[in-house]
């Protein structure tokens, strides 16, 4: 392992008020969201689209890293090169989702625990060669009543901290994504109980498992009140909960939190990440930044639906929300929406 280099990676990461963009849905995932606006659910359609978001011009000023799904990292551009290589021209970071994904806990109904401990060894040196430089993990936690279990955060966390000690074993930055769901009626003291419980239990077995803090970004989701919580807040409400729970239970060493979007519509997910920006970026001890799904690509895909013509209209949709979510870290969000 090169202490430095997986240093110098996550600080890339999340470098000059730029973030990552989450393009790694599993294919049933993008097929699902595919499938609601009518796009043709084909290995060639995910292609085109994955295809289409990495060959935005000017991505690279907003974006600093790219999370692919298995098939993507293997798939060519139209032209013959390489996802990876397209990603690497484009002065973006290749990287990789190595989880099989969140599967019903067994003696924990409506728990889930993710898997993909097995060969991941071998897994992640193949994705090396094929040029990630770091990967993605991730663990759901629900909030309901009687949950999360100590089970079900522990099993999480240690399949969390055994990832990202491979990871860094063969030269990855691990991304370690806990992801408690927004899903529930839960308040926001809920959340922000479970959230602080949730991180400090990834902390401690991070340590146990000897991960080098100052390699890896944490990819959490905001404090919130669940979705269906009839008493929402706002948005300097949600900025200041977050912090309070951040600032208690993630070490300093860490350089980056990478904040997922978790199905929030994109303008508030950008407004929440602007508003921490402007509260605490003064004083938080790691970056404020953004690895965004749904919030970041959601207007091109329904730009693009499938249709070449629709292609450069949905790679400036795609380039507008980067941008948003950059000037976001800058505390200058507002400023974008009219200026670019
Ligand atoms: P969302 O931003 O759509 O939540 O996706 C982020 C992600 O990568 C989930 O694993």
């Amino acid at each position: 392992m090169n202490m430095q280099t997986l240093i110098d990676t996550a600080r890339a990461l999340v470098a000059d008020d730029k973030g990552v963009l989450a393009m790694d849905e599993s294919s049933p995932t993008c097929n699902k969201r595919f499938a609601r606006l009518g796009i043709p659910q084909t290995e060639n359609a995910r292609r085109a689209y994955r295809e289409l978001l990495v060959t935005t011009p000017g991505l690279g000023e907003s974006i600093s890293g790219a999370i692919l799904y298995d098939e993507t990292i293997r798939q060519k551009k139209a032209d013959g090169t390489p996802i990876a290589q397209a990603i690497i021209e484009a002065g973006i970071i290749p990287g990789i989702k190595v989880d099989t994904g969140a599967k019903d806990m067994a003696g924990h109904p409506g728990e889930k625990v993710t898997e993909g401990l097995d060969d991941l060894r071998d897994r992640l040196a193949e994705y090396a060669e094929m040029g990630a430089r770091f990967a993605k993990w991730r663990a759901v936690i629900t909030i309901g009543d009687g949950t999360p279990s100590r089970g079900c955060v522990e099993a999480n966390a240690h399949a969390l901290a055994r990832y990202a000690a491979l990871c860094q074993e063969a030269g990855l930055v691990p991304i370690v994504e806990p992801e408690v769901l927004m899903d529930g009626d839960h308040t926001l003291a809920r959340c922000s109980e479970v959230s602080e419980g949730v991180l400090r239990t990834v902390f401690q077995q991070l340590y146990a498992q000897q991960v080098m803090l100052e390699g890896l970004i944490l990819k959490p989701a905001m404090v919130t009140p669940g979705s269906s919580c009839p008493e929402q807040v706002t948005v300097d409400r949600v900025a200041d909960e977050t912090m309070q729970c951040f600032l208690r239970s993630v070490p300093a060493a860490v350089p980056g939190v990478a904040f997922l979007s978790g199905g929030q519509p994109g303008e508030l997910a950008s407004a929440r990440l602007n508003a921490m920006n402007v509260r605490f970026k003064s004083r938080a001890p790691w970056a404020l930044a953004f690895s965004f799904a749904r919030a970041i690509q959601q207007p091109a895909m329904e730009i693009w639906l499938g249709q070449d013509a629709n292609a450069k209209a949905a790679q400036q949709a795609l380039l507008h929300a980067a941008r948003c979510n950059r000037a976001a870290r800058r505390g200058d969000y507002k400023a974008a929406i009219e200026g670019i």
